[in-house]
């Protein structure tokens, strides 16, 4: 078994916490948490796994890295990027495997900025250790998924991913408010989409989907727009959001290649369903859904609409980015040390899920 820890557990970590203690390779070995109040908690109460897993949080960092094979780092790290790459870079350092979703800048370790890439190639050939970054919305449905749909078309005129999502159940205060901007005024810049910051959390991806499909993107554009509340609306969670207020928000980060926009990371969000109804919308009317379109002959759309906590799919997408992280842990142990990206681990079969026994 891999001695596994969990660092965090907000959206991911409970995530990763399921996805660890049913994984039939791993032992959740250890959670550590940031929140005082949580530190003894036990680690099935802290993840909605629904039954004790008599693992009780911890804030002993150096003494949890001392003995385990694996780190699933969840604690954030848009607000604190340096502070999360010391942390992993710590755990690199002493050998260990670790998988997150936290590191943005990561997400194409060829175009990432040296002073993010240096330190942890040189705690990578320090310790042992490897890393994949992976997760952003959710990774895959920006990375190997339309990569692996590309290789069923003949002709390729354009690459969209998109994400889809009402915010109507999500109790995100901060990030819909704040960083999204819904419920602000219109002349509010949201943080989220100020120039060139979507181009680095996405332009990774869209780097990626360019190599897997061997051409070379030459410039990263981005575009914005915006669509105020026609009626005031309230929100179970989040209370009011004014009418005249921003209500939805979609973007773009636009791949280009010979001077025409060939692949594109997109976002569709919204706080209620009536505003924009003209914008794209999940297959089924839900709250969210991601999905892929190879514009070309033939034309193909694959819809990915994952469930879980309380049954939205904010929670399905955050799962199934932890699903793809965790279940590479095994994959990334069996192979050398290093600094890994999407397009080179493979996505691992569910095996010994169904059962829980390994039989490959
Ligand atoms: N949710 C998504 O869909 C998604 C998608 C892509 C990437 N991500 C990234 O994944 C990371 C986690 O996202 P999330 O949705 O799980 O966030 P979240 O629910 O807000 O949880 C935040 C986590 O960070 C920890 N934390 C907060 N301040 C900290 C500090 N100063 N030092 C150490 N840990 C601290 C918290 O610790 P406690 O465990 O003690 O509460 C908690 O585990 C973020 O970097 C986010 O950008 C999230």
């Amino acid at each position: 078994m891999i001695r596994t820890a969990v660092w965090g557990t907000g959206n991911v970590g409970r995530a990763s916490i399921r996805a660890v203690d049913a994984h039939p390779e791993l032992d959740l070995t250890a959670v550590i948490v940031h929140n005082p109040e949580k530190v003894g908690k036990d680690a099935g109460d802290l993840s909605d796994v629904g039954r004790t897993l008599g693992v009780a949080a911890t804030d002993d960092i150096d003494g949890t890295l001392a003995g385990i094979d694996a780190l699933v780092y969840a604690a954030s790290g848009e607000i604190r990027p340096e502070e999360a790459l010391a942390d992993i870079n710590k755990a690199i350092a002493l050998g260990i495997v670790a998988v997150t979703p936290s590191l943005y800048g990561m997400y194409d370790p060829d175009s990432a900025p040296a002073e993010f890439r240096d330190p942890i190639l040189a705690a990578v050939k320090e310790g042992g250790g490897s890393l994949f970054v992976s997760g952003i919305d959710p990774g895959w449905g920006n990375d190997i998924l339309p990569v692996l749909i590309s290789g069923l078309a003949s002709t390729i005129d354009q690459i969209r991913c998109q994400e889809i999502f009402d915010y109507t159940t999500y109790d995100q205060q901060d990030s819909v408010r704040f960083l999204i901007g819904m419920g602000e005024p219109m002349d509010y810049e949201p943080p989220m989409v100020a120039p060139t910051i979507p181009s680095m959390v996405w332009g990774g991806q869209v780097r990626l989907i360019a190599k897997a499909l061997g051409v070379e993107v030459d410039e990263i554009t981005e575009h914005v727009e915006r669509r105020a509340l026609d009626e005031t609306v309230e929100n179970a969670a989040m209370g009011t959001f004014e009418k005249g207020t921003q209500g939805a928000l979609r973007f773009e980060v636009q791949g280009v290649i010979d001077g025409e926009v060939k692949i594109i990371v997109e976002h569709v969000t919204r706080i209620h369903p009536d505003c924009a109804p003209d914008w794209p919308s999940p297959p089924d009317g839900g709250d969210g859904a991601h999905r892929v379109i190879i514009e070309g002959r033939p034309r193909i759309e694959v819809n990915v609409e994952a469930t879980d906590e309380g049954g939205n799919r904010a929670s399905g997408g955050n799962a199934t980015a932890v699903g793809r992280i965790v279940n590479s842990i095994p994959w990334l142990k069996d192979n050398e040390p290093g600094l890994y990206d999407a397009l080179q681990v493979p996505l691992i079969p569910g095996v010994g899920k169904l059962s829980r026994t390994v039989t490959a």
